[in-house]
């Protein structure tokens, strides 16, 4: 494993080609969302540091290989040059336009932000030559962005090929707290996941099954759940076609000894926008909508917490968008924020609408780790290698 972090790299005076992901939020023009380029800022001090001729490449949106203006990294250069206090050269020219001569002429300690790497064609069909085409610009290359290396591309994973490649700082953090829930576990571990569809985490049910010792299941798709173990859940989302999908989660957990919970009690009301009602998951009626957890079951989920050394939470427990649906998703994140900051467990959460949820309740800080990557999150934990992080590994 090649590390950026090794202190006998010497970098003074070499191009570093750093690989970030700097898909944030974009609203009307402006950063809605800033986690993801604040993560980048330790792998840049230290290149800084190195005396590196730092040059950073990204992508934003989907431009599908056209030049979209609204998919400019401008504006994000601009808010990481405020971040750091430092200038930062926006070269907007394609890759193939770029002289070698602009990037030597770079300064040691300085930095180059090139233009969306997917305003290029080829680099999401990983093409061989137009990985080569980066790879000329810099003497080596850096991957700190774990949650685009599950996308066979060619900055994240062709590149790796021409030049000797490392890992940057935030994708080997990442790593590491991913490992020890899925790997270097202390146990007991428990997994509490919600969302709506159960059909789209069901793989990651199945692959943390064989190693947790508690699944709970919250959100819309715990009543997919409920419903199939012959339950009424009314007018809530559920989804259909899943008794054999449910089967395999109820056969698995017995085969590997982890025990499934779901709610015993939830908050019903007739719309998401009105007031809820308490309501035992028996008594609910046809024109019920569960929006959340019960207090029964908040009060059986800090039991569990209680007696686990490790959480990893994906996915909502009802729709917090409201508050009057928001307690289930508070108190589950003010239980594993009292647990982790009393050091009792390692905490990891991560997800988009689990970050949204963390940042509502002002919790960021509450966890041992909350991963900001998506896809590649999911991806992760349910056992893939992703082709970014093999690609790293197979370059010597
Ligand atoms: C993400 O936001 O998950 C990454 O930047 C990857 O983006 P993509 O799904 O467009 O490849």
């Amino acid at each position: 494993m090649k590390l950026i972090s090794d202190q006998n790299l010497n970098l003074k005076g070499k191009k570093v080609l750093l690989r970030v992901d700097l898909n944030v939020p974009m609203k009307n023009g402006a950063i809605s969302e800033i986690s993801r380029i604040e993560k980048i800022i330790p792998t840049i001090k230290l290149l800084i540091e190195k005396q590196a001729k730092i040059i950073i490449l990204s992508h934003i949106g989907r431009p599908k290989g056209e030049i979209v203006e609204g998919m400019s990294l401008k504006p994000i250069s601009k808010k990481l040059s405020s971040l750091i206090n430092k200038e930062i050269t926006f070269n907007n020219k394609k890759i193939d336009k770029i002289e070698l001569s602009e990037v030597n002429n770079i300064e040691n300690s300085s930095i180059m932000m090139l233009e969306n790497i997917r305003f290029n064609k080829k680099e999401e069909i990983n093409d061989e030559r137009f990985a080569k085409e980066i790879s000329n610009l810099g003497d080596i290359y850096v991957n700190d962005a774990f949650s685009v290396s599950h996308r066979s591309h060619a900055s994240v994973d062709g590149i790796t090929k021409f030049i000797p490649s490392y890992y940057g700082l935030q994708i080997t953090e990442e790593i590491n707290a991913l490992k020890k829930i899925t790997s270097e576990i202390k146990k007991p571990i428990t997994l509490i996941i919600g969302g709506s569809k159960i059909s789209t985490k069901i793989k990651i049910i199945n692959n943390l099954i064989k190693k947790f010792d508690n699944v709970i299941i919250v959100g819309g798709m715990a009543n997919t759940l409920l419903k199939h173990t012959g339950r009424k859940v009314g007018n809530s989302i559920c989804e259909n076609n899943c008794e054999d999908l449910i089967k395999e989660i109820l056969a698995n957990s017995k085969k590997y000894n982890c025990k499934i919970t779901y709610p015993v009690d939830v908050v019903v009301s007739q719309s998401k926008e009105s007031f809820g009602t308490n309501k035992d998951i028996n008594d609910i009626n046809e024109n019920d909508i569960i929006l959340d957890i019960g207090k029964k079951t908040i009060t059986i989920i800090k039991e569990i917490i209680d007696e686990t050394n490790t959480v990893l939470w994906n996915g909502p427990a009802g729709y917090f968008e409201n508050p009057n649906f928001q307690e289930g998703t508070r108190k589950i994140l003010e239980i594993i924020s009292q647990r982790t900051n009393n050091n009792k467990i390692f905490s990891v959460a991560g997800g988009g609408e689990t970050v949204a949820a963390i940042n509502k309740f002002n919790k960021m800080n509450s966890f041992t780790f909350v991963s900001t990557a998506g896809g590649a999150f999911l991806e992760y934990l349910e056992g893939k290698t992703l082709p970014g992080i093999k690609a790293l590994n197979q370059n010597v």
